[in-house]
């Protein structure tokens, strides 16, 4: 890994990643390719260690003819592919951005690689590599005894968004079959920590109660999901870049599955402690229940024992060190925050996303 591709570099897990592998890989140039959406920032990559070895390029990964210059003029050997609209209730008001960014977009990179890589022979096929993110979405929905998931569970995605990322792992996967383009992909599970867009759960709660708005739970709050901490979720596809099988699929979860009631009343402890005498305490009183999500699935939860035996990977970061970590984060990144939300017309996602739910 010399010459790096990462599409979307500019979002939550891209940014961190991006951060990560200038200051564990001395050696990697990298290549940043992303259209800078609503979900996308250069606010991400202001204090990047290690200026003279990234390259931003504003672009879109569905504009095959940029993706192919990128891979020829820079003699890239690897794409480590981030880049997709990754947030499940925009994709009930909008699925078709969902469709072009995650399924065409993985598409153009895919025609892109396989010109370059392995019908021009830029370089020796045992030294590519496309390493493609996706999630644990693509799985469906757990009932509540059912066993985590596992590499072989069947695909049963039930958001635009989660079929749409399903369509991608299956078109990489149909990629290495059909024309030997060497591949790996990583399912995970919802990430959180520094850098997310606040209209994810975490984030927006967090914000809310600093704000003192309320903090709206779709349904009952009991949905579950096996949380990851950005930097452990960086650490895991580090690892499967090196030391992963061409061709195989891992799992990366975080091993905590606490329900989202029970994550927003640990945000709110967080506040109450940190930051008290606002004039709303206790913070739980914001939580309100409202209309929930339309085909929410209500458990996730990730079997990670292939990437534990097979690449000596786990966990370091429990739900409570990870959460104090991420609230600390953001009251320590006020400015980021306050430009975030001015830069990406926040408010109007709000008003679409929110104002139609009742209590
Ligand atoms: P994000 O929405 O924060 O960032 C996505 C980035 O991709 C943005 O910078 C955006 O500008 C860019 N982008 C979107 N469409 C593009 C296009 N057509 N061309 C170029 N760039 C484009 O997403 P994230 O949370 O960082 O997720 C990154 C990847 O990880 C996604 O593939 C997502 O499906 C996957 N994933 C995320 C989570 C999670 O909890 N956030 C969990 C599992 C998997
Ligand atoms: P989210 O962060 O959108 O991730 P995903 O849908 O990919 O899991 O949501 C995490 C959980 O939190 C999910 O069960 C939906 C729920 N949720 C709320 O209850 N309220 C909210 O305002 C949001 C954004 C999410």
């Amino acid at each position: 890994m010399n010459n790096v591709l990462i599409t979307g570099g500019a979002g939550f897990i891209g940014s961190n990643f991006v951060h990560h592998l200038l200051e564990k890989e001395p050696g990697v140039r990298i290549w940043n390719l992303d259209a800078l959406t609503y979900a996308g920032s250069l606010e991400n990559l202001k204090d990047l260690p290690d200026l003279e070895r990234h390259i931003f390029i504003e672009g879109d990964i569905c504009d095959r003819p940029l993706v192919e210059k990128i891979l020829r003029d820079h003699k890239i050997d690897t794409i480590i592919h981030f880049a997709a609209e990754s947030h499940v209730d925009r994709s009930i008001e909008g699925p078709g951005a969902f469709v072009r960014s995650n399924i065409q977009g993985t598409f153009s990179l895919l025609e892109a690689a396989r010109k370059v890589w392995l019908e021009n022979v830029q370089l020796p096929s045992e030294e590519v590599r496309f390493h493609h993110v996706s999630t644990d979405e693509v799985y469906g929905s757990l009932e509540p005894d059912a066993p985590a998931f596992t590499e072989d569970t069947p695909y049963d995605p039930s958001s635009p968004y989660a079929a749409s990322k399903a369509a991608s792992d299956h078109l990489v996967r149909a990629y290495g079959y059909t024309y030997d383009l060497p591949f790996t992909i990583t399912n995970c599970s919802n990430n959180y920590g520094p850098y997310q867009f606040p209209e994810k759960l975490i984030p927006l709660m967090i914000l809310n109660a600093l704000q003192g708005e309320p903090m709206p739970l779709y349904g009952d709050g009991k949905q579950i999901r096996d949380w990851l901490h950005v930097e452990d979720h960086c650490e895991a596809l580090l690892c499967v870049l090196h030391k992963g099988q061409v061709g195989e699929t891992y799992n990366i979860g975080g091993d905590n599955q606490p329900t989202n009631l029970e994550i927003v009343q640990k945000i709110c402890a967080l506040l109450d402690e940190l930051v008290p005498d606002t004039g709303v305490s206790p913070r739980e009183s914001l939580i309100h229940f409202v209309t929930d999500r339309p085909g929410h699935d209500h458990r996730y939860a990730m079997d990670i024992s292939k990437i534990r035996a097979d690449l000596d990977w786990g966990p370091r970061y429990d739900m409570e060190r990870g959460l104090r970590q991420t609230v600390l984060w953001y009251l320590e990144n006020r400015d980021w925050l306050d430009a975030i939300i001015l830069e990406k017309d926040y408010q109007s996602w709000l008003t679409t996303n929110y104002e139609r739910r009742g209590e």
